[in-house]
């Protein structure tokens, strides 16, 4: 028997050792249809995997970090002589980066495991509002991942501040003016984000969030999110046909592959390489922790969030922008994203039959893009409204020409591809040729505006 038979052979008699004491295709998640077999159908696994690796890592912070404000003359007093009066926050913090066997690794990774998992998420939303994942039946997990996004960016808000550096506390205090400037709700939250107003008080609700209530409320949705995936299965490709069901029959679900091994093995080969990648970056350019809170070198220090914040940050800088506007704002888009699957309401979930929401997300998306560039290059610099004008109108009006204009292009040819059929359909007694094109010919409810 050859070295490679003999591997597999031994491979396949301890899998089967396994399966058969723990059952575990009946394991919990579903069967998933052979088309899956491609990354853009697991965005949301990627972000999981992402979501994973930093409860790890954050949880091996943890056994380090001290949330306290408290000078400290232990940890890093010894080593770096003008900051024996460093808060024990900054001071915990830079003893993991100095003194922590791996520490260096294990903070960058979280750091830059956070920015992966917010890509990934947008990723995976972007991803979804383009081939209209929301439609029904999924309108709820729409919803619940729009929850997810809102609490993953808080915990990207609450992080900020834990290693207690300036760069952060200007930061989150640009942030917490923001929500105490609500109406209604800003006085409410006031004492909720501040506490007794000092700076452990703000540490320490930030590390309550970031640690405890945070990750409760995203452990709590997404078990609801992947429950309402397991009732509805993934997402066939969008199409333009409105009768075409986004459900599996009884008989499809059979068909389909089990989870485990399957999909398990298949989204395993991705969470390895992404942590390849997230490691080899967290080593190659580890991450240098900036000076403390009130450390007097700090002063001129610039008041910068990190990047996914860096939009909002802009848009205060607007004239005319009141921090009420901006909130206001960002909950419109909020709703906009939140309600998406009870606005869009047409059947189609192709692309080309949505133009007004097409154009919409290509909107948002470059907005967000625009606004995160001139965030970082010219952060605090006020922009006079000509020049807020002559930046987003451009990009605003080449999409919108583009979507209108392929648009109108699609439904010409399908209006024209229709009626060939209908001409050839009462030509005479012969039944019409196959359609030599590769696209099926559309029926009368498959043209656009035909709904
Ligand atoms: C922490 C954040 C999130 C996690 C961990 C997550 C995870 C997942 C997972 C594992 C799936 C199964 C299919 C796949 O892997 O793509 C999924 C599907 C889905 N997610 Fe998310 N998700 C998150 C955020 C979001 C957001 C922000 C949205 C949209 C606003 C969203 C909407 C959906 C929808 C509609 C589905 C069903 C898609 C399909 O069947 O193809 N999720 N999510």
């Amino acid at each position: 028997m050859s070295v490679s038979n003999w591997y597999n052979r031994s491979l396949n008699k301890i899998w089967g050792f396994v399966e058969d004491r723990t059952a575990m295709k009946r394991w919990a998640l579903r069967p998933q249809p052979e088309f899956s077999f491609k990354p853009s159908y697991w965005t949301g696994a990627f972000v999981a995997v992402a979501l994973v690796y930093q409860v790890i890592s954050g949880a091996l912070l943890l056994l380090y970090y001290q949330p306290s404000t408290n000078p400290t003359l232990t940890a890093c007093g010894q080593t770096v002589g003008s900051a024996s009066t460093a808060p024990a926050a900054w001071c915990s913090t830079f003893y993991i980066i100095h003194s922590v066997p791996m520490g260096e690794l294990l903070l960058s990774s979280h750091l830059y495991g956070a920015y992966a998992m917010l890509f990934l998420l947008f990723l995976h939303f972007f991803r979804g509002y383009y081939v209209g994942v929301y439609k029904s039946p999924r309108e709820f997990s729409w919803m619940v991942g729009t929850l997810l996004m809102v609490v993953t960016l808080g915990m990207g808000f609450t992080g900020y501040l834990l290693p207690y550096t300036q760069l952060a506390y200007n930061a989150t205090n640009v942030g917490v003016v923001l929500a105490l400037r609500l109406p209604t709700f800003g006085p409410l939250l006031g004492p909720l984000i501040l506490s007794d107003g000092t700076g452990q008080g703000l540490l320490s609700r930030m590390f309550d969030a970031h640690v405890v209530l945070l990750p409760l409320a995203l452990a709590g949705l997404f078990y609801a999110h992947l429950s309402l995936f397991e009732s509805h299965g993934i997402a066939p490709p969008a199409t333009s046909d409105p009768l075409q069901r986004r459900r599996f029959t009884d008989r499809e679900e059979k068909e389909h592959v089990p989870f485990i091994p399957h999909i398990f093995f298949y989204t395993l080969k991705w969470a390895l390489l992404y942590l390849g990648v997230l490691f080899g970056i967290a080593a190659l350019w580890p991450w240098t922790l900036p000076t403390y809170v009130g450390n007097t070198a700090a002063v001129g220090v610039v008041t910068e969030p990190d990047w996914y914040f860096l939009w909002l940050f802009k848009l205060v800088d607007f004239q005319g922008v009141t921090p009420v506007i901006a909130i206001g704002a960002s909950s419109a888009i909020l709703v906009y994203i939140l309600f998406l699957p009870f606005l869009d309401r047409s059947k189609r979930t192709h692309p080309r039959d949505r133009p007004v929401f097409i154009f919409l997300g290509t909107a948002l998306l470059e907005f967000f893009i625009l606004m995160t560039v001139w965030g970082g290059e010219t952060p605090g610099v006020q922009i006079l409204p000509v020049l807020i004008a002559e930046t987003l109108g451009p990009p605003f009006a080449v999409t919108a020409l583009a979507v209108g204009l392929f648009h109108w292009r699609y439904r010409a040819s399908y209006r024209r591809r229709l009626a060939a059929r209908q001409s050839q359909t009462f030509a005479g007694p012969y039944p019409p040729a196959a359609s030599p094109s590769a696209h099926p010919t559309p029926t009368a409810t498959e043209v656009p505006g035909s709904e």
